[in-house]
């Protein structure tokens, strides 16, 4: 029987309802935390699971510890009676993120200093306390959070933030996370039976994700977790998880366009890294100068915003984007996302699903059935 453990998946601001189907897609039951993000009581078969897995999730926390207090002395006590050699075995560098919230204890400062040299104490070492850009392969980070006079210490079961897969080695200027095109997929109702188009497709991020959707590829496959460097880390276990499970389709019709030949190149790449390039066809192509890629289907895509269009351009462009869907693509289902000031255009025929901060951002998500 394995032990159970308390987990805390975080996702960006208003893609928990997202996270929530995908976690109970995966037999695991949850719900949606005051916090933001989602709550769970599982085993470590099933953090193994969540991190493998989740296509919309940013890390996971596993909550060891949890207690009232008002005084850094109980801080102190309670950390030093805990057996911090199973996750710092391997590792004398730490991350520690503080916040103390409507709290007798404030200092978020005196905080880290008491549980660090709480740490030490235990396990009889000096640690270092470093900043995250000074991350290595085998830095643990915990969290600690006191909030209405309740101290929670959570560790950090990725490492590396969930969206970065592995497979973006070519960047374009304004790459969707992973984490968000997954999401805008999801949100989509995308069959993978039915063609999926990115007429946008920069560095073919949309198009990899919906082909690791349809070929049933699990996102974390190829990545290094927090989790391998601990003392209880199972890799039997682990490896019996990642094998791929059986496809949704498994010969996907995915396209790709857009007007740079530099953006398609880094698709191909990044494709390529995902070993999805067979799935995805790609090709230099103006949106607004050329016919469809085919008569009906589901078009996915991130037009271009932000500072790379001057504000009268943006609004013209969506209109563009706009004036093309209902002239030559009545037949596609579409989902895109854009800047929020720009919405109108789209409504009513479109749907307004959420809206989220994307690189300080603050975009929607917009669906139009065909
Ligand atoms: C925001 S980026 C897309 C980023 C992409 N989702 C990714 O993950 O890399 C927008 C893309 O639109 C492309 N683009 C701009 N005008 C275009 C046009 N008229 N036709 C096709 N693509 C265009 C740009 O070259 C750029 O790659």
């Amino acid at each position: 029987m394995l032990s159970k453990f308390k987990f805390f998946v975080s996702c960006l601001p208003n893609l928990e309802t997202v996270l929530l189907t995908e976690i109970k897609r995966l037999g695991i039951d949850a719900k949606i935390s005051d916090c933001g993000g989602i709550e769970l009581t599982g085993t470590i078969l099933e953090l193994y699971l969540l991190n493998i897995w989740l296509r919309t999730a940013n890390r996971i926390l596993v909550r060891l510890l949890s207690f009232y207090t008002t005084k850094l002395k109980t801080i102190n006590d309670k950390v030093i009676a805990y057996p911090w050699d199973i996750y710092l075995h391997k590792t004398d560098k730490i991350i520690i993120k503080t916040t103390c919230k409507k709290s007798k204890i404030y200092h978020s400062d005196a905080l880290a200093h008491v549980v660090v040299s709480a740490i030490e104490k235990r396990l009889r070492r000096k640690l270092l306390l470093i900043k995250p850009h000074e991350r290595d392969n085998s830095t643990q980070t915990l969290y600690i959070r006191v909030f209405k006079n309740r101290c929670t210490i959570s560790i950090d079961s990725s490492g590396k933030h969930l969206h970065e897969r592995g497979y973006h080695t070519q960047k374009v200027k304004a790459p969707l996370r992973e984490t968000i095109a997954a999401a805008m997929i999801y949100l989509s109702n995308w069959n993978p039976k039915e063609i999926l188009w990115d007429p946008f497709c920069g560095s073919g991020t949309i198009l990899i994700e919906a082909a690791l959707i349809a070929l049933n590829i699990a996102p974390g496959i190829n990545r290094k977790f927090a989790f391998m460097d601990w003392k209880n880390f199972d890799i039997n276990l682990f490896n019996s998880i990642k094998k791929i499970g059986k496809p949704l389709n498994p010969n996907p019709k995915i396209f790709g366009t857009d007007l740079s030949l530099k953006a398609i190149q880094c698709a191909i790449k990044n494709a390529q890294q995902a070993t999805v390039k067979q799935f995805i066809t790609l090709s230099q192509k103006d949106f607004f100068k050329t016919p469809p890629i085919a008569s009906k289907g589901f078009i996915i895509t991130n037009p271009p915003y932000g500072k790379r269009l001057k504000k009268e351009n943006a609004i013209n462009f969506y209109k563009k984007i706009k004036t093309k869907i209902d002239s030559e693509l009545l037949d596609w289902n579409i989902s895109l996302i854009c800047p929020k000031k720009f919405k109108n255009i789209f409504i009513p025929k479109f749907d307004a699903r959420i809206t989220i901060d994307n690189g300080g951002i603050s975009v929607i998500f917009l669906n139009k059935k065909a």
